[in-house]
């Protein structure tokens, strides 16, 4: 990792600190980030940048701590409960209808909350259903909690019980995720901003990832998630996230926060 510069105003903080965390703030609401910014500083005892870019330099405690505050990673299994429903009830079998096996990505996939709720979506309500699932996100903590699959009781507010009870063991470090959801994922590190994708996907997650990009990066974003399906492929945005005015792009409301590629 290359260090960090010294830096006396936000520009030169995100120049600086772009190097070493691959994270470039530019692309992110600078209002709310910088806010964000201040309050982890003030919080830690960090009084201007130069001093905290050199701290962030040498404790790594303290660089993860606020790299894991940027990202914010709250997450939750079968988030917003309704549009879980709609998911079953309209979209996979839509999807079905036209293709297998299915080809699903969560992108900004936290600590795999999401992932795994699509994994345990189609083994229980379309058990002969063929599908894979990419989920990707820039925090390697989080990918790393994901991999280990352990989850504590905040993260089930939203989950059936019968779903707790059959597709997670408990354990003396929280509920842990059976092998059998597992293996139908796949982990890996990316940036949204700045790395490829795939393409030919027939559903892509991108949910509650978006909130303090710039309108510039969400177009963008949702440019290369367009590009990422394959026609008839669905896009599912977060409960806040609308794509209004982004029409132009090919991507037709199917129902509320699903949108799909013609
Ligand atoms: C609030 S969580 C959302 C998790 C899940 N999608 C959900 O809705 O519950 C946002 C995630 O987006 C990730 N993220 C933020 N910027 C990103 C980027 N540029 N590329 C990839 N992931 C990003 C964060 O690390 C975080 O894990």
């Amino acid at each position: 990792m290359s260090k960090i510069t010294i830096a006396n105003t936000y520009e030169d903080f995100i120049k600086g600190f772009h190097p070493k965390s691959g994270l470039d703030l530019k692309f992110y609401k600078q209002n709310q980030m910088q806010r964000r910014i201040l309050s982890f500083m003030n919080s830690h005892g960090h009084a201007t940048f130069p001093e905290f870019l050199n701290a962030l330099n040498v404790d790594s405690v303290l660089y993860d701590a606020f790299f894991k505050h940027l990202t914010i990673n709250v997450s939750q299994f079968f988030r917003d409960a309704n549009q879980w429903k709609t998911l079953r009830e309209s979209i996979i079998p839509l999807l079905l209808q036209s293709k297998s096996p299915l080809k699903l990505w969560s992108a900004g996939c936290s600590s795999g909350q999401e992932p795994y709720s699509l994994a345990m979506t189609l083994m229980e309500y379309f058990p002969t259903a063929k599908f894979s699932i990419l989920a990707t996100d820039i925090d390697v903590n989080v990918l790393k909690q994901a991999k280990e699959g352990f989850y504590k009781q905040n993260d089930f507010a939203s989950t059936p019980p019968e779903f707790l009870q059959k597709y997670f063991t408990p354990t003396d470090k929280g509920h842990q995720i059976k092998d059998s959801v597992q293996r139908n994922v796949t982990f890996q590190h990316q940036n949204l901003l700045t790395d490829h994708f795939q393409t030919g996907l027939d559903f892509i997650a991108c949910r509650n990832v978006v909130i303090y990009f710039t309108e510039e990066a969400k177009e963008m974003l949702y440019k290369k998630f367009t590009d990422s399906l394959r026609p008839g492929g669905i896009l599912f945005t977060g409960s806040t996230e609308h794509l209004f005015g982004l029409g132009h792009l090919g991507l037709k409301p199917v129902s509320s926060f699903f949108y799909q590629k013609q």
